[in-house]
Protein backbone atom coordinates (compact mmCIF):
# COMPACT_ATOMS: atom_id res chain seq x y z
CA UNK A 1 0.00 0.00 0.00
CA UNK A 2 2.98 2.34 1.27
CA UNK A 3 4.77 1.35 -2.52
CA UNK A 4 1.67 2.11 -4.32
CA UNK A 5 0.85 5.51 -2.49
CA UNK A 6 4.56 6.69 -2.84
CA UNK A 7 5.15 5.92 -6.27
CA UNK A 8 1.03 8.37 -6.93
CA UNK A 9 2.28 11.02 -4.90
CA UNK A 10 5.94 10.71 -6.97
CA UNK A 11 4.22 10.86 -10.38
CA UNK A 12 1.93 14.22 -9.15
CA UNK A 13 5.06 15.89 -8.53
CA UNK A 14 2.97 18.03 -6.14
CA UNK A 15 5.71 16.90 -3.00
CA UNK A 16 9.44 15.90 -2.56
CA UNK A 17 8.49 13.12 -0.99
CA UNK A 18 10.40 11.11 1.29
CA UNK A 19 8.93 7.56 2.39
CA UNK A 20 9.45 6.49 5.79
CA UNK A 21 8.77 2.83 7.34
CA UNK A 22 7.98 2.82 11.08
CA UNK A 23 8.92 -0.81 10.96
CA UNK A 24 12.70 0.20 9.29
CA UNK A 25 12.69 2.92 11.97
CA UNK A 26 12.24 0.29 14.64
CA UNK A 27 11.18 2.48 17.87
CA UNK A 28 11.02 1.14 20.94
CA UNK A 29 7.88 1.84 23.36
CA UNK A 30 8.56 5.39 23.91
CA UNK A 31 11.79 5.64 26.22
CA UNK A 32 12.55 9.38 26.18
CA UNK A 33 13.15 10.03 30.58
CA UNK A 34 11.75 14.24 29.62
CA UNK A 35 8.60 15.07 27.95
CA UNK A 36 8.88 15.84 24.56
CA UNK A 37 8.15 19.46 24.34
CA UNK A 38 11.51 20.39 25.56
CA UNK A 39 13.02 18.74 22.98
CA UNK A 40 16.10 17.11 24.49
CA UNK A 41 16.22 13.90 22.96
CA UNK A 42 18.94 11.33 24.63
CA UNK A 43 18.89 8.31 22.18
CA UNK A 44 19.81 7.82 18.81
CA UNK A 45 16.43 7.07 17.39
CA UNK A 46 15.05 9.94 18.92
CA UNK A 47 16.85 12.17 17.11
CA UNK A 48 16.80 10.47 14.02
CA UNK A 49 13.00 10.25 14.30
CA UNK A 50 12.80 13.98 14.76
CA UNK A 51 15.01 15.41 12.29
CA UNK A 52 12.94 13.44 10.12
CA UNK A 53 9.91 14.75 11.22
CA UNK A 54 10.87 18.30 11.16
CA UNK A 55 12.25 18.45 7.85
CA UNK A 56 8.49 17.79 6.35
CA UNK A 57 6.10 20.48 5.10
CA UNK A 58 3.47 17.81 5.50
CA UNK A 59 2.18 14.32 6.19
CA UNK A 60 0.44 11.08 4.70
CA UNK A 61 -0.23 8.39 7.20
CA UNK A 62 -0.53 5.27 5.01
CA UNK A 63 -2.24 2.61 7.90
CA UNK A 64 -4.18 -0.25 8.51
CA UNK A 65 -6.88 -1.03 11.01
CA UNK A 66 -6.37 -2.74 14.12
CA UNK A 67 -9.57 -3.23 16.53
CA UNK A 68 -11.29 -0.21 15.20
CA UNK A 69 -7.71 2.01 16.02
CA UNK A 70 -4.68 2.63 14.66
CA UNK A 71 -2.13 0.21 15.10
CA UNK A 72 0.10 0.83 18.20
CA UNK A 73 3.19 1.81 16.52
CA UNK A 74 1.93 4.59 14.79
CA UNK A 75 0.76 6.02 17.80
CA UNK A 76 4.10 5.34 19.74
CA UNK A 77 5.91 7.41 16.86
CA UNK A 78 3.90 10.31 17.64
CA UNK A 79 4.34 10.65 21.19
CA UNK A 80 8.08 10.31 20.75
CA UNK A 81 7.94 14.31 19.43
CA UNK A 82 5.91 17.41 19.98
CA UNK A 83 7.16 20.91 17.94
CA UNK A 84 8.03 18.73 15.00
CA UNK A 85 4.28 17.76 14.14
CA UNK A 86 2.77 21.11 15.03
CA UNK A 87 0.93 23.43 12.25
CA UNK A 88 1.50 20.79 9.57
CA UNK A 89 -1.35 19.08 7.56
CA UNK A 90 -1.62 15.15 7.73
CA UNK A 91 -3.77 13.23 5.35
CA UNK A 92 -4.66 9.40 5.46
CA UNK A 93 -4.74 6.26 3.19
CA UNK A 94 -6.17 3.46 5.42
CA UNK A 95 -6.79 0.13 4.87
CA UNK A 96 -8.42 -2.76 6.20
CA UNK A 97 -11.39 -4.79 6.07
CA UNK A 98 -15.00 -3.58 5.56
CA UNK A 99 -14.35 -0.35 7.18
CA UNK A 100 -11.40 0.50 4.57
CA UNK A 101 -9.35 1.47 7.92
CA UNK A 102 -11.78 4.57 8.35
CA UNK A 103 -12.10 4.11 11.80
CA UNK A 104 -8.83 4.03 12.83
CA UNK A 105 -8.42 6.93 10.88
CA UNK A 106 -11.17 9.52 13.47
CA UNK A 107 -9.18 7.81 16.16
CA UNK A 108 -5.79 8.67 15.27
CA UNK A 109 -7.01 12.22 13.70
CA UNK A 110 -8.50 12.92 17.44
CA UNK A 111 -5.09 12.10 19.26
CA UNK A 112 -2.95 14.11 16.12
CA UNK A 113 -4.83 17.76 16.92
CA UNK A 114 -3.43 17.49 20.71
CA UNK A 115 0.28 17.43 18.87
CA UNK A 116 -1.20 20.58 16.38
CA UNK A 117 -1.42 18.26 13.15
CA UNK A 118 -3.95 19.47 10.93
CA UNK A 119 -6.11 16.62 9.55
CA UNK A 120 -7.59 16.71 6.45
CA UNK A 121 -11.21 15.60 5.30
CA UNK A 122 -9.89 13.96 2.16
CA UNK A 123 -8.50 10.79 2.16
CA UNK A 124 -8.16 7.35 0.55
CA UNK A 125 -9.78 4.31 2.03
CA UNK A 126 -9.33 0.86 0.45
CA UNK A 127 -11.98 -1.59 1.46
CA UNK A 128 -11.35 -5.36 1.94
CA UNK A 129 -7.76 -4.77 0.94
CA UNK A 130 -7.33 -8.91 1.01
CA UNK A 131 -9.22 -9.00 -2.03
CA UNK A 132 -6.72 -6.07 -3.81
CA UNK A 133 -3.86 -7.74 -3.51
CA UNK A 134 -1.99 -10.33 -6.42
CA UNK A 135 -0.51 -13.20 -5.95
CA UNK A 136 2.98 -11.63 -5.59
CA UNK A 137 1.33 -9.07 -2.76
CA UNK A 138 1.12 -6.35 -4.24
CA UNK A 139 -2.22 -4.16 -4.25
CA UNK A 140 -3.75 -3.75 -7.32
CA UNK A 141 -5.63 -0.05 -6.88
CA UNK A 142 -9.40 0.31 -8.38
CA UNK A 143 -10.18 4.01 -10.37
CA UNK A 144 -11.17 5.64 -7.33
CA UNK A 145 -8.22 4.85 -5.14
CA UNK A 146 -6.05 6.56 -7.61
CA UNK A 147 -8.50 9.26 -8.30
CA UNK A 148 -8.74 9.86 -4.61
CA UNK A 149 -5.25 10.50 -3.77
CA UNK A 150 -4.57 12.59 -6.09
CA UNK A 151 -7.65 14.92 -4.47
CA UNK A 152 -6.12 14.37 -1.95
CA UNK A 153 -2.45 15.54 -2.70
CA UNK A 154 -4.03 18.72 -4.07
CA UNK A 155 -5.62 19.76 -1.14
CA UNK A 156 -2.63 18.97 1.52
CA UNK A 157 -0.66 20.91 -0.98
CA UNK A 158 -2.92 23.61 -0.45
CA UNK A 159 -2.89 23.36 3.56
CA UNK A 160 1.39 22.59 3.36
CA UNK A 161 1.17 26.44 1.82
CA UNK A 162 -1.40 28.06 4.11
CA UNK A 163 0.23 26.75 7.12
CA UNK A 164 3.37 27.62 6.50
CA UNK A 165 3.55 30.99 8.35
CA UNK A 166 2.55 29.67 11.53
CA UNK A 167 5.56 27.73 11.51
CA UNK A 168 7.50 30.74 11.13
CA UNK A 169 9.79 31.71 14.58
CA UNK A 170 7.43 34.22 16.39
CA UNK A 171 9.35 37.55 16.61
C1 LIG B 1 -5.12 -7.76 15.40
C2 LIG B 1 -5.86 -7.33 14.16
C3 LIG B 1 -6.98 -6.55 14.28
C4 LIG B 1 -7.66 -6.12 13.15
N1 LIG B 1 -8.72 -5.30 13.29
C5 LIG B 1 -9.35 -4.83 12.20
C6 LIG B 1 -10.42 -3.90 12.35
O1 LIG B 1 -10.81 -3.52 13.42
N2 LIG B 1 -11.01 -3.45 11.22
C7 LIG B 1 -10.60 -3.84 9.96
O2 LIG B 1 -11.17 -3.36 8.98
N3 LIG B 1 -9.59 -4.71 9.81
C8 LIG B 1 -8.96 -5.21 10.88
N4 LIG B 1 -7.91 -6.08 10.74
C9 LIG B 1 -7.49 -6.44 9.40
C10 LIG B 1 -6.29 -5.61 9.00
O3 LIG B 1 -6.59 -4.24 8.86
C11 LIG B 1 -5.73 -6.12 7.68
O4 LIG B 1 -5.37 -7.46 7.87
C12 LIG B 1 -4.54 -5.34 7.19
O5 LIG B 1 -4.16 -5.86 5.96
C13 LIG B 1 -3.36 -5.42 8.16
O6 LIG B 1 -2.35 -4.59 7.67
P1 LIG B 1 -0.78 -4.97 7.79
O7 LIG B 1 -0.64 -6.31 7.09
O8 LIG B 1 -0.10 -3.86 7.08
O9 LIG B 1 -0.47 -5.06 9.24
C14 LIG B 1 -7.24 -6.53 11.85
C15 LIG B 1 -6.10 -7.36 11.76
C16 LIG B 1 -5.43 -7.74 12.89
C17 LIG B 1 -4.22 -8.62 12.75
Amino acid sequence: MAAWFEQVARAQGEFEVVACDLKELALPLLDEPEHPRTGKYSHAHTLRWSKLTAAADAYVFVLPEYNFGPPASLLNALSYLSAEWAYKPAAFVSYGGMSGGIRAVQVAKQLMTTQKIVPLLEAVAVQNVGTLVDAEGKFQPAALHGESAAAMLKELARWAAALRPLRAPTP
